[in-house]
């Protein structure tokens, strides 16, 4: 089943904030979609705080008893991981794996309380990319953390356009955190994503961000139409 094939690691606000430069008027303002929110706390903080967020990703068809399974039997892989490739992360504002094991299981909790509740309110959808069910310019910004080009040894180039125009057909701004794959090089979709979308008349930018975890992972692509 998709649960096992995919994995729920959740960051919290505060690093979206980072990753995607969100200024506070745009948290307060503006509609967002969060694409591959899996079981990051940043919907349900941000709801907290007053803004509006819709999160969609195909683990939002399970329940929060299974989800907290998944993420139980995922922490320790993950976990042993990032032990093992230690030297692949900047140990600055997360200092060791110990205090990232804590702020990931505390932002999955947060995520967790709210998901009932959320998924019944409409704020956490269960959709995939590259296909969404909203109306055109339905948000303001649609977000991808850790989803497109990092995983650009799975998801092809077809898909990346195909996700991105999707994305640009709901919301008027799409912004895109990391650039780099896993294995920490830039992704091979990257230069090629961004040509095509600028013969589509889309303007792509690639903007420099205060979050750097991942190894020389410091910058999001924005793209306007
Ligand atoms: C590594 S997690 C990132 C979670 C969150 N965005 C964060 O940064 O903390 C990747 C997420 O992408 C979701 N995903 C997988 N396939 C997807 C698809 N086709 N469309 C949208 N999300 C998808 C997974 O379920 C998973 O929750």
């Amino acid at each position: 089943m998709i649960l096992n094939s995919i994995v729920p690691w959740g960051r919290n606000l505060s690093e979206y904030v980072g990753m995607f430069n969100i200024t506070e008027y745009e948290l307060k303002n503006s509609k967002i979609l969060g694409c591959g929110d899996g079981p990051a706390s940043f919907n349900a903080e941000v709801t907290a705080l007053g803004g509006r967020v819709v999160s969609v990703d195909p683990t939002y068809q399970f329940t929060a008893e299974q989800i907290a399974v998944r993420i139980d039997e995922v922490a320790l892989e993950v976990m042993a991981e990032v032990r093992k490739k230690q030297e692949d992360f900047v140990w600055k504002n997360i200092a060791n794996p110990e205090a990232l094991y804590i702020m990931r299981m505390s932002a999955m909790q947060t995520f967790l309380a709210d998901f009932k509740r959320g998924k019944e309110e409409g704020r956490y959808k269960s959709e995939m990319l590259p296909k969404l069910s909203f109306k055109e310019t339905a948000f303001d910004m649609a977000l991808s953390s850790h989803f497109l080009f990092l995983y650009s040894d799975y998801l092809d180039e077809q898909f990346h356009k195909d996700a991105i125009l999707e994305m640009l057909r709901v919301a008027k701004e799409v912004r895109i955190f990391p650039l780099m794959t896993l294995e920490n090089v830039y992704s091979p979709h990257l230069d090629k994503i961004r040509e095509i979308l600028a013969s589509q008349g889309y303007i792509s930018e690639i903007v420099k961000t205060e979050y750097e975890f991942q190894q020389g992972a410091d910058e999001m692509l924005v793209v306007r139409g």
